[in-house]
């Protein structure tokens, strides 16, 4: 029977923390817990969450995952415990780390992240900061395997805001070996360092490329994926982005581009007629809840992995 191996570092505050090994061996792992083949009790395990920005999937899918491996959660609300009031990320750190097996955080500055990871003593996983979304991205190629049952020849386009989301996805593909394609308008490239790391992990250069051309960018492309133009404490950027990204909606002219049987990707929430439109949302190609399922099951395989 599979069983979860530790990981290399002690924690995940970017897709790169993890080797293209162990990124395949916690999708394995997710399948076996998704279709009931794998049960794990890791026997009362406490994972803190930290949450700075608003959450459903992520804070909903740890408390599951955690539950399922016989686990509890502890939900940090800033604005209720001493976070919010500005105790040093320092002593925070280390005071959880007294009580907690792991903690989960999610917020603005990647820096802080770090600086939690820096004085924690128990791991550190990443929920989100602005630049990365790493959990996310083992439920993105979780969904895309289990559609296309390997990354040989798969090409992905990622259409829309380089953001964090872009920027896991850039990682994680790199580690995969899948072909990623980011189409953006001018000014709003992913990461240039995650670009540049991304090139030097890829053995085949022409395995990412970064352009504001969107019809080269959709050509062919097997898994269309889009996020809001706007994210998570960029709102008073939402009138501008709102027309500077105006023609980079997935709608049925984009989707009749790609392949055929190209699938639909959205880490959620969503807006309809922004990045998306609904009929394409909610059409047959889409595989945006099986995607948000999927969170789950990836984080039950990485929590299993990181707390041994
Ligand atoms: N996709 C995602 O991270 O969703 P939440 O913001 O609801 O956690
Ligand atoms: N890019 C989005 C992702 C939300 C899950 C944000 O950071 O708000």
């Amino acid at each position: 029977m599979l069983k979860p191996n530790k990981l290399a570092k002690n924690n995940f505050l970017s897709s790169l923390d993890l080797s293209t090994y162990e990124v395949l061996h916690i999708l394995d792992l997710a399948n076996n817990f998704k279709n009931k083949k794998l049960n794990i009790d890791l026997g009362n395990k406490v994972l803190g969450l930290i949450f700075d920005k608003s959450s459903t999937r992520t804070r909903v899918s740890f408390q599951v995952a955690m539950n399922r491996l016989g686990g509890t959660t502890i939900d940090l609300n800033p604005s209720t415990s001493q976070i919010g009031r500005g105790e040093p990320i320092k002593d925070t750190a280390r005071v959880l780390s007294r009580y907690c097996d792991v903690i989960a955080i999610r917020t603005f500055d990647h820096l802080d992240l770090e600086e939690y990871a820096k004085w924690s003593t128990k791991p550190v996983i990443n929920a989100l900061t602005d630049l990365e979304h790493p959990c996310q991205a083992l439920a993105d190629f979780l969904t895309i395997k289990e559609e296309f049952l390997d990354f040989k020849d798969v090409v992905l386009t990622f259409i829309g805001d380089g953001n964090n989301v872009a920027n896991s996805l850039i990682l994680c593909g790199a580690l995969l070996g899948v072909e990623v394609r980011i189409a953006c308008p001018k000014g709003y490239e992913p990461n240039s360092l995650v670009i540049d790391k991304a090139y030097e992990i890829y053995k085949n250069k022409n395995m990412l490329k970064i352009t504001n051309d969107l019809d080269t960018a959709v050509l062919g492309a097997n898994v269309l994926y889009t996020d809001v133009w706007s994210s998570m404490g960029e709102e008073n950027q939402k009138d501008e982005k709102e027309k500077v990204f105006n023609g980079f909606t997935i709608d049925s002219d984009l989707v009749n581009k790609a392949d055929k049987d190209a699938i639909i990707l959205h880490c959620l929430p969503a807006y309809r007629s922004k990045e998306i439109t609904d009929e394409i949302f909610e059409s047959h190609k889409s595989r945006i809840f099986d995607q948000a399922e999927n969170r789950l099951h990836a984080q039950q395989a990485l929590l299993s992995c990181i707390i041994q």
